[in-house]
Order: C-alpha cells, then sequence, then structure tokens
C-alpha cells in the first residue's frame, strides 16, 4: 500500500509541472510562422518543398490520413535512426511537433 502511495506520489510530482508548463507556453502566432519556415525550408530539403517527398517520403495530408499524429510526432522528434531523418527534440519541444503535426496533417496553408 505504501509502495502504490509513493509511486502515485512520484506520478503526480512528474506530470503536473508539466501540465503547467504547456498551459503557459501557449505557441506565439510568431513562433508559428517560425515553425512554418522551418517545415518549409529545413524538413522540406529531404521531404520536399512542397511535402511532395524526395530523400523523405511525401508528407501531404493525403499521405498522412489515418496516421496516429503521436507517432509521427515521437518519429519527427526522435529521428529514425540509421536513415537520414535526424531526431529534433534537441530543437523543437513536444508542443512545438505536435503542432508541427497538426500542420503537415492539415496542408500547409498556401
Ligand atoms: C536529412 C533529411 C531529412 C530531414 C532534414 C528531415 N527528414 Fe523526415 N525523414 C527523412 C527520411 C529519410 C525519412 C524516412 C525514414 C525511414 O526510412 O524510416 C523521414 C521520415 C519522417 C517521418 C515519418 C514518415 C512516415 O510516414 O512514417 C516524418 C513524420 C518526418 N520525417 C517529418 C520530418 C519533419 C517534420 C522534419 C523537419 C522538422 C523532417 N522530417 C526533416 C529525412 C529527413
Amino acid at each position: 500500500m505504501r509502495k502504490t502511495l509513493t509511486l502515485l506520489a512520484i506520478v503526480v510530482a512528474g506530470t503536473t509541472p508539466v501540465m503547467l508548463n504547456a498551459a503557459s507556453t501557449a505557441i506565439t502566432e510568431v513562433r508559428k510562422s517560425e515553425l512554418t519556415n522551418l517545415v518549409v525550408q529545413d524538413c522540406g530539403s529531404c521531404h520536399g518543398l512542397t511535402m511532395r517527398g524526395g530523400l523523405g517520403p511525401a508528407l501531404l495530408p493525403e499521405n498522412l490520413e489515418g496516421r496516429n499524429p503521436l507517432e509521427l510526432a515521437e518519429a519527427i522528434l526522435d529521428g529514425a535512426p540509421g536513415t537520414p531523418m535526424p531526431p529534433w527534440r534537441p530543437l523543437l519541444s513536444e508542443q512545438e511537433v505536435h503542432w508541427i503535426v497538426e500542420l503537415l496533417q492539415g496542408g500547409i496553408p498556401k
């Protein structure tokens, strides 16, 4: 019982700051436009400037339809070891990557 409580305390202590953090760091419009540029320029250098694919696979809404956004976010955060897909965790927050997945699945506004 004691063990369960301790575990619960760790879980609660571990999640609360993250939730607070997520709420207090909404992505600003400026950051959204920076992220869109990053997707087109940096991701686009491998996935194609229009996301139609190149060295990396196409990332258009029709290609990503039905894909689990969490898995796509993980693919971006951790990259694909042994392939040219780099991990973006050092450069982007999880929240930013989730926003990018939404952007890709919805289509980049022209
Ligand atoms: C240096 C080249 C390169 C860059 C830069 C790059 N990627 Fe990739 N990416 C790849 C390759 C190659 C793969 C395929 C990996 C594999 O074979 O599993 C891939 C895979 C992916 C996947 C998984 C696709 C799927 O269908 O499962 C996603 C999502 C993705 N990239 C998004 C991004 C995003 C977003 C960026 C920019 C933040 C980015 N990539 C930048 C080369 C790149």
